[in-house]
């Protein structure tokens, strides 16, 4: 009996220790500033699109490689119909502009 005992005793004391310890503190975490941007545009389009920065950074539009020509237009609607983007209808062709002349299409794609 006492030969188990020692052998439990260090598990015991650790768990004795954990229950003492106090509660842990909540875990602040600060994230850096943004800095990235979108690109420059012009057109109504390049004010709209900020409003697809209220989900995520911009990273996620300049780090897409070139597409083909209806990526961006297919992007969008997929934001506001899956993602449930609140971007007003008649905001969705300006943004699809400015993103295709921001971000333009790869060239081979971008041929008609
Ligand atoms: C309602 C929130 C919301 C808004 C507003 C929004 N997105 Fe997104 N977006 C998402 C989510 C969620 C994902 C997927 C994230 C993941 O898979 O990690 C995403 C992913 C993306 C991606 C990565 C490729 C992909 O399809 O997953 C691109 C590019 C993108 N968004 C562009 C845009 C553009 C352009 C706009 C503005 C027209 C926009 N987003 C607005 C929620 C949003």
């Amino acid at each position: 009996m006492i030969r188990h005992f020692r052998r439990c005793a260090p598990a015991l004391l650790a768990l004795a220790a954990a229950c003492l310890a106090p509660a842990a503190q909540a875990l602040e975490i600060k994230l850096p500033q943004e800095t990235a941007k979108l690109h420059p545009g012009t057109g109504p389009g390049a004010q709209g699109a900020s409003l697809c920065l209220m989900c995520h950074s911009v990273d996620y539009v300049s780090s897409q490689p070139p597409m083909p020509l209806g990526f961006w237009d297919a992007e969008v609607k997929k934001m506001v119909g899956t993602y449930g983007a609140p971007i007003p209808a008649e905001q969705v062709p300006l943004i699809v502009e400015y993103l295709n002349q921001a971000y333009p299409p790869a060239p081979s794609a971008a041929k008609p």
